[in-house]
C-alpha cells in the first residue's frame, strides 16, 4: 500500500534554531497484510511538541528520549482510526492512540504501543486526546498534584510561565480549581495575555516581551509567589524565583527558553538566582511519564472539567501532513494559544 510520511531531513545543530525543512514528506509503501498482533491504523491527528526539539539532535541529552534518525519516520503523540486488526483488543473502526505514533497517513503497528479512547469522553473532540484530555493535560494537571503543593484554603498565588502554551493555559485554570486564590500568567503578546484573563480565568498576565517583568510581577503579587509552574527556564525563571515565598514550590515542567541552547536539562541556576532562592523552596524536576499509574483517574479528571466547561481549551489545528514541519516550527517559535494540532485525515 502506498503511504505518505514525514521524515527527519536534516539536524538543526544543537544550538540551532529548528525550520520545517528539517522535515520532508515522501511517499513510502506498507505490507498490504497485518501480521498477528498488530493493527493497522489511519492516521487522523497528530502532535506537536517542545520535546521533539530534543529529537532532533544525534544526541537527545536525555535517557527517555530516542533521537530521530536522518531520513527517517519522524512520530510523536497520534490519534488514528483502526481500519484492520489482529489484535485482541482492538477492532475496526475503534480509536487509538499512542505516543510513539509514526508521522504518516496509514500505518502498521504492534496493538501493545495503543491505547483505545473513549469519543464520547470529549464530545467527538477526538484532538483532545492529544492535548488537554492527553499528554498535556495530565502535564498540568500531574505537575501541580505531585510538586506543586497547593492546599485549599492557604491562599496561594501561582505563575505560570509559558502561560499561553498547551501546558501553561491549562495549569493555570487548574491552580484555581485545585485552590490558588491568585493565578497570574507570563505570555509573550498582548493578544495572548488577553485570552488568558477574559476566557481562562487567570486574574493577571504580564507580556514579557515589553516593560519590566520584575516590577509588574511584584506590583501583581504583593504577598509573593507561592507556586511557580516553570514552562520555559532562562531569565523568566529567575526573576519569578526572586519572589518566591518561603516554603513556596517551583514545579520545574520544561525550559522551552534553553531548547535550542547546547546545555544540561535542567539547566543550573545562575549563581545570582540561586542566592535569592530560599532554602525551603522546592524545585523538583517533573516528568508526567513517571506517573502514569494515575493517567486513567486523571483523564476522567480533565474530560469531566471539560465537559462542565471548567476547563477551556483552545488549539490550533493546522491541515494536512505535509505541514507538520511548519507548524513545529511555529509552535516552537510561540505558536498561538493552546496546543498546535495536525490533522491528517478526516
Ligand atoms: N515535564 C513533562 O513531563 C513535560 C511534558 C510535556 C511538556 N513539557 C514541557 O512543558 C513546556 C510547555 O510545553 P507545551 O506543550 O505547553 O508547549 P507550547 O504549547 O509550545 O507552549 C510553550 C509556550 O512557551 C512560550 N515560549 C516559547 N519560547 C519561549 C521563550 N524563549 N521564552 C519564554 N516563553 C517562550 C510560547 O509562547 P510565547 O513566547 O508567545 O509566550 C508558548 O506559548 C515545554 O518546556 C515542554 O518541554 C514537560
Amino acid at each position: 500500500m502506498i503511504i505518505q510520511r514525514v521524515v527527519l531531513n536534516s539536524r538543526p545543530g544543537k544550538n540551532g534554531v529548528p525550520v520545517a525543512e528539517n522535515f520532508r514528506l515522501e511517499q513510502s509503501t506498507i505490507p498490504d497484510t497485518v501480521q498477528e498482533g498488530q493493527v493497522r491504523v489511519r492516521t487522523l491527528y497528530l502532535s506537536v511538541d517542545p520535546y521533539m526539539r530534543c529529537r532532533m539532535n544525534e544526541d537527545t541529552g536525555s535517557d527517555y528520549l530516542l533521537p530521530w534518525q536522518l531520513s527517517e519516520v519522524a512520530d510523536g503523540g497520534g490519534i488514528g482510526v483502526v481500519e484492520e486488526s489482529k489484535h485482541n483488543n482492538f477492532a475496526k473502526g475503534d480509536i487509538v492512540t499512542s505516543f510513539n505514533w509514526p508521522w504518516q497517513t496509514v500505518a502498521i503497528l504492534d496493538g501493545s504501543l495503543l491505547q483505545k479512547v473513549v469519543p464520547q469522553l470529549v464530545n467527538g473532540r477526538l484532538s483532545y486526546f492529544l492535548g488537554a484530555a492527553g499528554l498535556t493535560g495530565l502535564t498540568a494537571l500531574l505537575g501541580i498534584r505531585e510538586k506543586g503543593h497547593v492546599t485549599v484554603g492557604a491562599n496561594q498565588t501561582m505563575v505560570v510561565s509559558g502561560a499561553a502554551g498547551a501546558c501553561g493555559s491549562l495549569a493555570g485554570q487548574i491552580g484555581h480549581l485545585d485552590g490558588c486564590s491568585k493565578v497570574v500568567g507570563i505570555a509573550g503578546t498582548d493578544e495572548k495575555c488577553s485570552i488568558l484573563v477574559s476566557e481562562m480565568g487567570f486574574d493577571a498576565a504580564i507580556n514579557y516581551k515589553k516593560g519590566n517583568v520584575a516590577q509588574q510581577l511584584r506590583e501583581l503579587c504583593p504577598g509573593g509567589v507561592d507556586v511557580y509552574f516553570d514552562n520555559v527556564g532562562g531569565e523568566i525563571s529567575d526573576t519569578v524565583i526572586s519572589q518566591m515565598n518561603q516554603n513556596s514550590h517551583i514545579i520545574l515542567c520544561g525550559q522551552i527558553s534553553q531548547y535550542n541552547k547546547d546545555v544540561p536539562y535542567p539547566p543550573p541556576l545562575p549563581p545570582d538566582t540561586e542566592k535569592y532562592r530560599k532554602k525551603e523552596t522546592s524545585q523538583e524536576r517533573f516528568l508526567v511519564l513517571n506517573y502514569m499509574d494515575k493517567q486513567e483517574a486523571s483523564v476522567l479528571q480533565l474530560c469531566q472539567w471539560i465537559q462542565e466547561g471548567k476547563l477551556k481549551v483552545r488549539e490550533t489545528v493546522v491541515e494536512g501532513l505535509e505541514n507538520i514541519g511548519a507548524a513545529f516550527q511555529s509552535m516552537m517559535n510561540g505558536g498561538n494559544i493552546g496546543k498546535q494540532i495536525v490533522l491528517v485525515s478526516k
